[in-house]
C-alpha cells in the first residue's frame, strides 16, 4: 500500500537553483560547507567546491522520530523522498497514523521482500533507519530486535542487489562502543573498559582501570574497538557491518553514522524505551519525578534531531565517505542528573527533583560521548543546536502533546527479569 500522508511541520525553506528545479536540485550546504556556482548534470548538481547529489531517496523507518526530520531536510534540499515504514505500534500508537505530508509512504515491513521491491523501485539512494529501538527491551524481546534490525537489513540488501543504489547510509549507534574511552592519571588511554557486575551491584558506578586505578572519561572516536553489551548494540553493529560489506562487495558507496543520544520535538513520548529526554519530559508533564538510574552522574552526548538530519544529508552528498563509520554527536558530555533537573526547571516544575534510583540496568554503560572530528572533516558537519538552548523547545512541544508516562512499566518489566540491580 502506498499513500501520501502529511509531514506535520513545514520543511525549512530551500533555494531552488534556476534551471535545475525539474530535477529537484538546490543550492544547499555542499561537501565543502558552502554553496557556489552550480551546474546541473542529470541528477547531479556540481558546485565549484564539490558536488551535491540529488535524486530520489528511500528512507526506511522514515515515519519515525529521525526519519520525519530527515524527510523534511531532504525535501527542503530538492530531493524526492519515499518512505518505507511498518508504523510499529509502540512508536506510533494503535491507530498507526503518521503525521507526514508530501511524501510517498509505503506502509509495510522491511522484512517483506515484496514490500521492499516496491519501495526501492526507481530510487537513487537509501537511508536505512528502520529498526526496533531500545536497549532495555532488546534484552528480553530478543527475536523481535534481531528480526527487525538484522533480518530486515538482510532482506533490504538482497533486494538492492537487483537494483543497486548509488549510496546507502545506515543509522548505527553509539551503543556499539559499550563504555566510551578513558584515560588514567598518567594520561594513558583505555579503550576496553568494562564495569564489574559485583562493583556495580554495590554502587561503585565508575569503571576502574588496571590495579583499580581511577579513570577519567574522554571523548570517544571511531577507532575505539566496539564492545557489544546489549542485544540492541549487537543488532546495530550487525546492521552497520552488513551495509558496509555490501557496499564494498558491490561498489555501492556505503556509510554508517553512529548516532549518539538524539533529542528534539517529535520523539515518541509514550514509548518508555526510547530517548531519555522524552522519558523525563513525559514523567514531568504528568507530575512525576524523572526516574534516574545509578547516581545520575553518568554522562551522555545529546545531539539535536535537526543536526542529525543534516548529517544524513551530508553523508549522501559528501565525497570520500564510502566505507566509513562516522560519529554524529554534539561533542559535549552532559550528566543525566543535570539534564533531569534542567528540564524540570524549564517545564515549570523544579520541585520534581530526579528520583535517583541507585540501581543499574543490565547493558547500561557509565559514560560515552562523541569525538566528532571525523564528522567535521569528512562531512563538514558541525552541530548548530545545543541541548542547553533547546530545553524551552522541548517544554513547548511537550505542552502541546499528549504523553502517557510508561516509565514505571518499563522499570517493572526489567525488574521481573533481573535486569535491574
Ligand atoms: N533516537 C536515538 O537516540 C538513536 C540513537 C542511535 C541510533 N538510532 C537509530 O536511528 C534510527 C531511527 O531511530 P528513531 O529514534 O527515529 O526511532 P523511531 O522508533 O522513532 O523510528 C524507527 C522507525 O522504524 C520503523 N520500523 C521499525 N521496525 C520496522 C520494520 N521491521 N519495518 C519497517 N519499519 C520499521 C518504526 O515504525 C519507526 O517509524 C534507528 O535505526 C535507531 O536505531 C537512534
Amino acid at each position: 500500500m502506498a499513500r501520501r500522508v502529511p509531514l506535520g511541520f513545514e520543511p525549512a525553506s530551500a533555494t531552488i537553483v534556476p534551471g535545475c528545479a525539474a530535477s529537484g536540485a538546490t543550492a544547499g550546504e555542499t561537501s565543502g560547507g558552502t554553496s557556489g556556482e552550480t551546474v546541473c548534470l542529470g541528477s547531479r548538481l556540481e558546485t565549484d567546491k564539490g558536488y551535491v547529489v540529488t535524486g530520489r531517496v528511500l528512507i526506511t523507518g522514515g515515519c519515525g522520530f529521525i526519519g520525519r526530520r530527515l524527510a523534511a531536510e531532504l525535501l527542503a534540499n530538492g530531493y524526492d523522498v519515499r518512505i518505507l515504514d511498518s508504523l510499529v505500534e509502540q512508536v506510533h500508537g494503535p491507530a498507526g497514523s503518521s503525521p507526514l505530508t508530501e511524501v510517498e509512504v509505503v506502509v509495510g515491513d522491511v522484512r517483506s521482500r515484496e514490500t521492499v521491491d516496491r519501495a526501492i523501485s526507481g530510487v537513487d539512494h537509501v537511508v536505512h533507519l528502520a529498526a526496533e529501538v531500545g536497549v532495555g527491551q532488546s534484552m528480553y524481546e530478543i527475536a523481535r530486535y534481531v528480526g527487525a534490525n538484522d533480518l530486515g537489513t538482510a532482506v533490504l540488501l538482497e533486494a538492492l542487489l537487483e537494483r543497486p543504489p548509488e549510496r546507502i547510509v545506515v543509522a548505527s549507534s553509539m551503543s556499539v562502543y559499550g563504555e566510551g574511552a578513558y584515560v588514567d592519571s598518567d594520561g594513558r588511554r583505555h579503550e576496553q573498559v568494562r564495569r564489574r557486575r559485583s562493583d556495580v551491584s554495590q554502587g561503585r558506578w565508575d569503571p576502574l582501570g588496571p590495579e583499580h586505578r581511577p579513570l577519567r572519561a574522554v571523548p570517544t572516536d571511531e577507532r575505539k574497538p566496539v564492545d557489544l553489551a546489549s542485544i540492541y548494540a549487537l543488532t546495530k553493529y550487525a546492521q552497520e557491518r552488513q551495509v558496509l560489506i555490501f557496499g564494498e562487495a558491490y561498489g555501492v558507496e556505503a556509510t554508517a553514522l553512529r548516532l549518539f543520544n538524539v533529542f528534539g520535538p517529535g520523539q515518541a513520548l509514550s514509548n518508555p524505551y526510547t530517548g531519555v529526554l522524552a522519558n523525563f519530559a513525559s514523567r514531568i508533564a504528568s507530575g512525576q519525578r524523572p526516574l534516574v538510574f545509578e547516581d545520575g552522574e553518568q554522562k551522555r552526548d545529546f545531539v539535536h534531531v535537526d543536526d542529525v538530519a543534516r548529517a544524513f544529508r551530508l553523508a549522501l552528498e559528501s565525497p570520500n565517505v564510502g566505507g566509513e563509520v562516522i560519529n554524529v554527536g554534539s561533542g559535549n558530555a552532559y550528566s543525566i542528573r543535570w539534564v533531569a533537573e534542567e528540564l524540570a526547571a524549564v517545564m515549570g516544575a523544579p520541585q520534581l527533583a530526579p528520583d535517583i534510583l541507585g540501581k543499574s540496568r543490565s547493558g547500561d554503560i557509565r559514560n560515552c560521548f562523541a569525538d566528532i572530528t571525523k564528522a567535521r572533516e569528512l562531512l563538514a558537519f558541525s552541530p548548530r543546536r545545543s541541548l542547553e538552548d533547546s530545553f524551552e523547545e522541548i517544554a513547548d512541544w511537550v505542552a502541546g502533546s499528549e504523553a502517557t508516562d510508561n516509565a514505571q512499566r518499563m522499570r517493572r518489566e526489567l525488574e521481573v527479569r533481573g535486569l535491574v540491580a
